[in-house]
């Protein structure tokens, strides 16, 4: 019987705890994906000496496993260092750039992986593209900003939705942009960060993943930045 994704999630959610570091901080990103992530770390509690979260549904999930949720103005303040951060990915390409923010916590994603080390994207298969773009770009705003960047959004090619009833754990908003013709992710990352009201785009592309462990139904692949095409 073929394996469905949540399995093969919680097939490349294991795979993530060989890349932990042991004794140190590990940064948690957010998702259902990544949910599974602390559902494995959990039986392996002793060996993390707590987390920083990107996310309150992360936090809690790892307060209910048992994982102590570290605060990371303290570590920084303090001169720690996470090494590793686990996060999943809405879309990735060979160049390991990725659109992120399906969940809506993308930039506190961006926050949390910028601060660590190294970043561990976690995905089934499903996830790996040739181009970003199919997957509708998250765009978090400031609420008062919304129509303003919605029109230069769709100045761009794009068609922008509001993603109803939701606010993010930064109180803002979140545009979903579908139609984007992503062919230099780098760039349009660039531009549309710039834009009054604009809090964070969901493409990780300036700075993308290091590793990413990819669950198929033909088993785990590691691929890194270096070892991809793209
Ligand atoms: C949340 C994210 C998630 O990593 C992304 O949406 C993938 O989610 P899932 O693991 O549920 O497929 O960026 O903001």
């Amino acid at each position: 019987m073929p394996m469905d994704q949540n399995a093969l999630k919680r097939a490349a959610a294991r795979a993530a705890l060989d890349e932990l570091v042991d004794g140190a901080i590990v940064g948690v990103g957010s998702g259902s994906t990544v949910d599974l992530f602390v559902d494995e770390l959990a039986g392996q509690r002793a060996r993390v000496a707590g987390a920083v979260s990107s996310s309150e549904r992360s936090s809690r999930r790892l307060r209910e496993a048992g994982i102590e949720v570290l605060d990371l103005n303290e570590v920084l303040a303090a001169g720690r260092s996470v090494p590793v951060y686990v996060d999943g990915a809405d879309e990735i390409d060979g160049a390991l750039r990725m659109i992120k923010g399906g969940g809506g916590a993308l930039t506190r994603e961006k926050i949390v992986a910028a601060a660590c080390e190294r970043f561990v994207c976690i995905v089934d298969a499903s996830k790996c593209v040739e181009r970003l773009g199919r997957f509708p770009l998250p765009v978090e705003v400031i609420p008062m900003a919304r129509e303003l960047v919605a029109a230069r959004l769709r100045a761009t090619g794009g068609r922008p939705t509001l993603r109803e009833g939701f606010v993010t754990d930064n109180g803002n908003l979140i545009l979903d942009v579908a139609g984007l013709d992503l062919v230099d992710p780098v760039a349009f990352e660039a531009e549309v960060d710039q834009w009054p009201g604009v809090v964070t785009v969901g493409l990780f592309a300036r700075s993308g993943a290091d590793v990413v462990i990819i669950a198929s139904p033909q088993g785990i692949e590691r691929r890194t930045a270096r070892s991809s095409t793209g």
